[in-house]
């Protein structure tokens, strides 16, 4: 048998999740393995037409594949995420058909549960054979009793391989037409004098929806709105993921592209953040993504206390399955902020949108000035549950700024 192994990790081979495939192909050694690095090699993967069809060719000749990833920001890392865009964007998709397929993750299991969902939903979408998950916390390896389990669950993947069996699909595909929306001349009635917002984008095309959401949203306001494009931002790489950053929050990027720069200056001083972006496949684009995985260098400790954050967005929200709004507002709990919500250009009447837009500028600036926190769920209590025990145990070696912070504001609540 045939597998070709996609490894999400920026840190190619020295991912511990490659580990983990690493141990499967010991356990299996009759198939024929064949690896690529793709969140690794994400710029010379999509710049070269033919490292691109190398992937394509191993995939199509393969009868199995393995989507290994580690968990980066509730989802797969920004780099990996683009490679699931060339696939749609390039209609490669055709080579993925019908072959069987598992996704493998390492983490700290904090919402190890939306990224496989994601994945699941994009095999799905790919019409793949989707066999099933498994979830590793980062050092499992070591423990008897978990290799034992990885090595059934690849036994029982390759036993579905070799028997053709069949599994139905969890995600129905997305069926969208977008309806053009042209708002209405907007009346300025907010006074945002006091205080700052800003439109954090991923590329806009002009006259696009987004662009008309855009701007009616700041057409309510009588001030100007400061719009932070990432596409023209100085942001060379995704997160490399060397979590240098554990001891005291220095990103190691820090002196050599404009991202810290740019979150420490632009976006932390702002007091609502709205984030305005387009559905790319089941969530937005990877160029959001990328911008979420670097700002991990202010580790697992919220950066944007007490903002009013909302999302304004472009395309078939509604169909993407449940993990966008998940981590949307799974985001908004960590930072303990006020979740304003989500309009999107989804609606039959450009005057319905319009209106939401309205009633959404209001609450945002009634959430600001009420100081209005949106409520934890189990989102924020489970998750940091996990983070408190993690940056006391394990990771505080590493997270050692974590710990400081997490001693200081009282978040070691142990009953
Ligand atoms: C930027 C960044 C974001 C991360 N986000 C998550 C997360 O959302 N959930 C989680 O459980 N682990 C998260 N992790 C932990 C990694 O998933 C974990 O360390 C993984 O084992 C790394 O695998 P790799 O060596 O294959 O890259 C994150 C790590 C980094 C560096």
């Amino acid at each position: 048998m045939k597998v070709t192994i996609l490894n999400g990790s920026p840190k190619g081979d020295l991912s511990v999740t490659l580990q983990y495939a690493e141990f499967i192909k010991k356990k299996f050694p009759q198939n024929r393995y064949t690896t690529f690095n793709i969140a690794q090699k994400i710029k010379k993967i999509e710049a070269e037409p033919a490292e691109f069809k190398k992937i394509m060719t191993s995939v199509k000749e393969s009868d199995a594949v393995i989507w290994a990833f580690p968990l980066y920001y509730m989802l797969v890392h920004g780099s990996y995420k683009r490679f699931i865009e060339l696939i749609f964007e390039r209609k490669a998709g055709v080579a993925f058909k019908n072959k069987h397929t598992i996704t493998l993750s390492t983490s700290i299991k904090f919402f190890d549960n939306t990224a496989h969902d994601y994945m699941h939903a994009i095999c799905d979408d790919l019409q793949m054979q989707y066999v099933g998950y498994f979830s590793a916390s980062m050092s499992d390896l070591k423990k008897n009793e978990k290799q034992k389990q990885l090595t059934l669950f690849a036994k029982s993947f390759f036993k579905a391989v070799n028997n053709n069996e069949q599994f139905s699909q969890s995600y129905s595909p997305i069926n969208y037409k977008q309806i053009k929306y042209n708002p209405a001349k907007p009346k300025p009635v907010i006074d945002n004098s006091l205080y700052k917002i800003i439109i954090l984008s991923a590329g806009i095309k002009p006259k696009s929806n987004l662009e008309n959401l855009i701007n009616y949203f700041c057409g309510q306001f009588t001030k100007d709105i400061e719009r932070i494009d990432l596409s023209k931002e100085d942001i060379k790489t995704g997160c490399l993921g060397c979590c240098h950053c554990g001891y005291d929050n220095t990103c190691i990027m820090e002196n050599k592209d404009g991202y810290v720069n740019l979150f420490k200056s632009r976006i932390q001083s702002a007091d609502i953040i709205i984030v305005a972006d387009q559905i790319h496949d089941r969530y937005l684009s990877s160029k959001w993504k990328t911008f979420l995985d670097r700002s991990f260098f202010n580790t697992h400790k919220p950066s944007l206390l007490n903002k009013q954050i909302g999302f304004l967005i472009s395309g078939p929200y509604s169909q993407t399955g449940g993990t966008l709004q998940t981590t949307l507002q799974g985001w908004c709990e960590f930072q303990k902020a006020g979740n304003i919500g989500v309009v999107t250009d989804e609606q039959n009447s450009s005057k319905t949108t319009d209106n939401l837009i309205r009633d959404f500028a209001a609450r945002a600036s009634w959430g600001l000035q009420n100081q209005y926190i949106t409520t934890d769920t189990f989102l924020r209590v489970g998750g940091f549950k996990i983070f408190r025990d993690e940056v006391y145990c394990a990771l505080q070696i590493i997270f050692q700024a974590d710990h400081t912070y997490y001693k200081k504001n009282g978040y070691y609540d142990f009953p």
